[in-house]
């Protein structure tokens, strides 16, 4: 039913593009002309449109903000070759909206109205999906409480909005990285498996810590014995020990990465053993002193594959010079090469906005 949903467009007098830098874009910086809004009124989502990005006025009583009903997704838009712009995964990233929502107890948004709308919103800006094969048109999906009510109950009210931001890549350089073993990020039957904003507000303490320290990221630790490896701050982990790969295991405690699952179905594909485990820290330890700990690399939207160069645990540094990122960095061209149309689709993980503004009345 919400395929055939009507989305009003209004575009801006007057647009930003040629304020914009393409040769320098740092992450997140950078946001494209419109948005595509949403409202859960009711008990149901209406008011669906494209309109010129601008600032929200909202209550100081607005609920998100204080019992923090907010979740939101990363997902990317590039050109293929042939100029046109191709999503990556987007079904799965309304999957994962919901699976958010579900837990946040907020609604669903209808897959097809996303779909829908984030095609168009894509359209619409194609300008400004930058062309190296490491940037992207960045989107982010963001569902927030909009009751304004002060009591913990949940928001009747809500609003869905997808920004899209010009990037490159979100790290520039090899990460020096932290076991983290005093504070913890996500529990079983906890909140981890969701991307809800207080996700992250939780993490940024112990990481500016850390960062003091020198370090880029941490590394969350299952926190009962802080034995068992979790995530990374901003993306999931994956370890090679000799020519296996092995990354922690969906437990519910950790964000279920969609760059993740699809690096897992590549590598199985190449007939790479992949393991989805518990991963001991003691175990990649002694692993490393054995030379059979290979490679450690982060997964995710954002960061796409991010080589560590150090693994720091309890005064222990475990250090891998560039010379031994050949599988990440195989692994890495491989993902960027399916989401920007070079190479066979074979698991249809690419969706063309091809058409997606035809019949519509842009206003
Ligand atoms: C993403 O990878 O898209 C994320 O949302 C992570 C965030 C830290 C930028």
């Amino acid at each position: 039913m919400y395929q055939d949903i009507p989305i009003k467009v209004t575009r801006v007098a007057q647009s930003r593009i040629g304020q914009v830098d393409f040769n320098n874009l740092p992450f997140g910086v950078e946001f494209t002309d419109h948005m595509f809004t949403a409202d859960y009124i009711d008990g149901e989502w209406q008011n669906f449109q494209i309109e010129p990005l601008k600032p929200l006025s909202i209550h100081p009583g607005n609920m998100a903000w204080h019992y923090g009903q907010a979740i939101f997704e990363g997902m990317k838009a590039v050109l293929n070759p042939e100029g046109q712009p191709l999503l990556f995964r987007p079904d799965k990233h309304i999957e994962r909206l919901n699976n958010s929502a579900y837990r946040m107890r907020m609604p669903d948004f209808p897959k097809e109205a996303f779909l829908k709308g984030i095609k168009m919103l894509v359209e619409l800006e194609k300008h400004w999906i930058p062309k190296g094969e490491q940037s992207a048109l960045y989107l982010r999906p963001l569902m927030i409480a909009t009751d304004v009510h002060v009591g913990v109950r949940p928001s009747k009210t809500y609003k869905l909005i997808i920004m899209a931001l010009p990037v490159g890549p979100y790290y520039n350089k090899p990460l020096n990285v932290l076991v983290q073993t005093k504070y913890i990020r996500g529990v079983e039957g906890g909140v981890g498996f969701a991307k809800t904003a207080g996700n992250y507000g939780a993490a940024m303490y112990p990481t500016e810590l850390a960062k003091e320290k020198g370090y880029d990221q941490v590394v969350w630790m299952e926190p009962k014995e802080f034995r068992y490896v979790q995530e990374a701050g901003t993306m999931n982990i994956m370890f090679r020990l000799k020519d296996k790969v092995v990354t922690p295991m969906l437990t519910g405690a950790i964000l279920p990465g969609i760059t993740r699952d699809s690096i897992l179905h590549i590598l199985r594909d190449w007939g790479i053993p992949v393991s989805e485990q518990k991963v001991d820290i003691n175990e990649l330890l002694a692993a490393y002193k054995r030379g059979e700990l290979i490679e450690c690399f982060g997964a995710g939207t954002a960061a796409v594959v991010a080589h560590v160069s150090n693994l720091h645990y309890e005064g222990f540094d475990m250090g891998f010079d560039a010379s031994s990122w050949e599988l990440s960095k195989k692994i890495k061209q491989a993902i960027t090469d399916i989401r920007n149309g070079k190479v066979e689709d074979k698991w249809g993980w690419t969706m063309s906005t091809a058409g997606a503004l035809e019949e519509v009345v842009i206003s």
